[in-house]
């Protein structure tokens, strides 16, 4: 069995940088794993217009120096323009618009309420070829946290991607098996990101010994069916499946709280984790086209140039890393990012 795997170097299609101090502690660990990612809009104010992305990416590049090119997303809310769409693209900031129904997640409080309401967003966005990303969650509360994924796929997803049937869509981080089914059986305009929390978590991470903040995200990890679905989606070497880590970094008091934050902090040992997956289930050549090439060739983009490479080496990873706790915290895992 080979001792290094490499690849070229891979992209990271849904991620969370935050702003101001977070983003200086997190955004270089990122940028030490990927050559490009697709930076999420849902900070405090959300990022809805062109000059704010503009901003928002000057100062990711400041705080993940050169070599790390972020890709910028539209926050969706009820009142976007779809001139606001078009103008950000034609000036090469917005690559995507992402999609929270309000009240969905961290920071989604001026998300979408009613999907007629993005009609002509999406509209103009089939139109000129912009990629919905969706966050793929109903939130009325007498749906169970564990089914709001499926209820919004039948409810809104299906609907959608029949009424705009060119529509270029990104169901995000994918938790169950009817999202992969889903997916699986639409057009090939309709692709879904993978995190490696829901490749290596089933819901009983989440009590295991007691409560763990820290196993927490949404969408919320769900039971073992569909972790083994999820799985075998990724390392199915279909183009319809890429990386995307959503890395969702809160500080650690906001996570051990009495009511904590979603989100995990995956990027420092992100290839690494998913290389784990990938080697459990004997597909350790599948890796490159999920990690490198499909996401790339889904929102049309060239693959990257030059190659990364990880060594079978035992590494133990930090229970703490710049103040936050990181996925896998104090678990070993057997592959190194080199360099
Ligand atoms: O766990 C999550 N954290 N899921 C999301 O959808 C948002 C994210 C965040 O921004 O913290
Ligand atoms: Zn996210």
């Amino acid at each position: 069995m080979s001792d290094t795997i490499t690849i070229r170097r891979p992209d990271d299609w849904h991620v969370h940088l935050r702003d101001g101090p977070m983003l200086a502690r997190v955004a270089r660990h990122t940028a030490r794993q990927f050559a490009r990612a697709i930076v999420m809009p849902n900070l405090v104010p959300p990022v809805t217009t062109v000059e704010q992305a503009g901003a928002y990416r000057e100062r990711i590049h400041a705080a993940a120096g050169p070599g790390f090119a972020p890709l910028m997303t539209a926050y969706l809310t009820d009142r976007t323009s779809p001139e606001e769409l078009s103008r950000g693209q034609e000036e090469g900031v917005w690559i995507a618009a992402k999609l929270y129904p309000a009240g969905a997640t961290t920071n989604s409080e001026s998300g979408v309420t009613d999907i007629v309401n993005i009609r002509p967003c999406l509209e103009r966005m089939q139109q000129i070829g912009m990629v919905l990303c969706v966050h793929g969650e109903v939130t009325e509360p007498d749906v169970d946290v564990f089914d709001r994924e499926a209820v919004f796929i039948e409810r809104i997803l299906e609907p959608m991607v029949r009424d705009f049937p060119a529509l270029k869509v990104v169901l995000e981080h994918i938790t169950t098996r009817q999202a992969a089914d889903f997916v699986a059986s639409a057009p090939a305009n309709v692709a879904a990101t993978i995190t490696p929390q829901h490749l290596h978590l089933n819901r009983n991470a989440l009590f295991a010994g007691g409560l763990r903040p820290h196993a927490y995200c949404l969408p919320v990890v769900k039971r073992e069916e569909h972790r083994l679905a999820v799985r075998k989606a990724a390392v199915s070497g279909s183009p319809k499946y890429f990386l995307g880590t959503d890395s969702a970094p809160h500080a650690r008091e906001a996570k051990e709280s009495a009511c904590g934050c979603a989100g995990i902090f995956n990027a420092p040992f992100a290839l690494e984790s998913y290389a784990a997956v990938f080697e459990e289930e004997s597909a350790l050549d599948l890796l490159e086209g999920f990690a490198s090439h499909h996401g790339a060739d889904f929102y049309g983009l060239p693959r990257n140039e030059g190659t990364v490479t990880l060594q079978r080496t035992e590494v133990v990873v930090p229970a703490e890393i710049d103040g936050l706790v990181p996925f896998h915290a104090c678990e070993s895992l057997s592959w190194r990012l080199a360099g």
